[in-house]
């Protein structure tokens, strides 16, 4: 393993009965870098966590995960890490200080690091002056501030995130990345789960899962030079889904989707499909301010190694 690895991943796999929930995974982490792991509902992300986690039984394949094998060394893993699982592994009955205290007790904190560490937890979670509230009361966006601030309380290198951003309003969402950012410039590594694909921006590097398996894995730089090798056109409409409709029936459109008022679609021919997308809309009187060529989102990106698996 380079030490530049916090880490390494080598042909994981997850069976649940005859079902291949996590199918011969591979990939490399960086230390203090921000690790995307995207797909949709479903896909194996919290499977592959809580295997990386030692939490549970891989089926075959190995895992380094800060030095220490998952099979061999579980208990060192755990160790090293810190994981903030879906569903918030907060006590919502107790208050925000007892969930701290007992986050505190878990990770065998001393009376000092722990009173330095609730402070720190209450600053970055905006909780301040709220140690006796209820958790369960707490918006989901504090909640979720929380529960990061006590997956790393005990100051782990690594921490794994499950979907932390599912259920927030798009301003904690946004306010949440800076806390990630903040983490992985102290040199924490950060592995983080999202079903939402424009998340993908916030990450250094990303692999997309789709049913188990990877599909694609790079920078977002990357991801979007390598993939895409035709023109995209934007058209904007007001009419958008009856413009969508129309296109995506024609043989030159490769792929189409909405964002919006926009619809990208994907041509072989940027001169030869501006005109006939002039011509189509013009002819079924679908109103549009303007058709452009632009370069991939990463969205883009990912609908359209979707889409490829889809037709396989
Ligand atoms: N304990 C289990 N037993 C059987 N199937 C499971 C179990 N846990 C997860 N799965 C299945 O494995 C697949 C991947 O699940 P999961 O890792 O939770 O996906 P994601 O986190 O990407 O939404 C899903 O089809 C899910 O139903
Ligand atoms: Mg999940």
């Amino acid at each position: 393993m380079s030490s530049d690895n916090a880490i390494v991943v080598e042909g994981l796999t997850k069976r649940f009965g005859s079902f291949t929930a996590v199918d011969s995974i591979s990939f490399e982490v960086k230390k203090g870098e921000i690790f995307g792991f995207l797909g949709a509902n479903g896909a194996g992300k919290s499977t592959t966590i809580r295997m990386l986690c030692a939490l549970l039984q891989s089926s075959a394949g190995t895992a380094l995960v800060g030095g220490f094998d998952i099979n061999k060394d579980p208990d060192r893993v755990k160790e090293s890490i810190g994981y903030m699982s879906q569903k918030f592994s907060l006590y919502e009955d107790l208050t925000v200080e007892e969930n701290i205290n007992f986050f505190g007790r878990v990770y065998g904190l001393t009376r000092s690091a722990l009173a330095e560490r609730k402070k720190w937890v209450l600053n970055i979670a905006s909780l301040e002056g709220q140690e006796n509230r209820i958790t369960g009361a707490l918006s989901g966006g504090w909640k979720q501030r929380l529960a990061l601030g006590c997956a790393v309380l005990h100051r782990p290198p690594i921490v794994f995130l499950d979907e932390p951003t599912s259920g927030v309003d798009p301003i904690m969402r946004r306010k949440f990345w800076e806390l990630i950012n903040d983490l992985s410039a102290e040199g924490v590594t950060v592995l983080v789960t999202t079903h939402f694909l424009e998340e993908a921006e916030y990450c250094n590097d990303i692999i997309l899962i789709n049913a188990g398996k990877i599909i694609a894995n790079g920078s977002p730089k990357e991801l979007r030079e390598n993939h895409i090798k035709n023109p995209i056109l934007e058209v904007q409409s007001r009419n958008v889904v009856d413009a969508m409709e129309l296109i995506e029936k024609q043989p030159w459109a490769l792929d189409t989707s909405v964002f919006g008022s926009y619809l990208h679609v994907g041509v072989p021919d940027e001169t030869a499909a501006r005109k006939e997308i002039e011509l189509l809309l013009t002819q079924h009187q679908i109103g549009f301010e303007g058709i452009e060529r632009i370069s991939p989102s990463l969205e883009d990106v990912f609908i359209y190694l979707l889409d490829q698996e889809a037709k396989k």
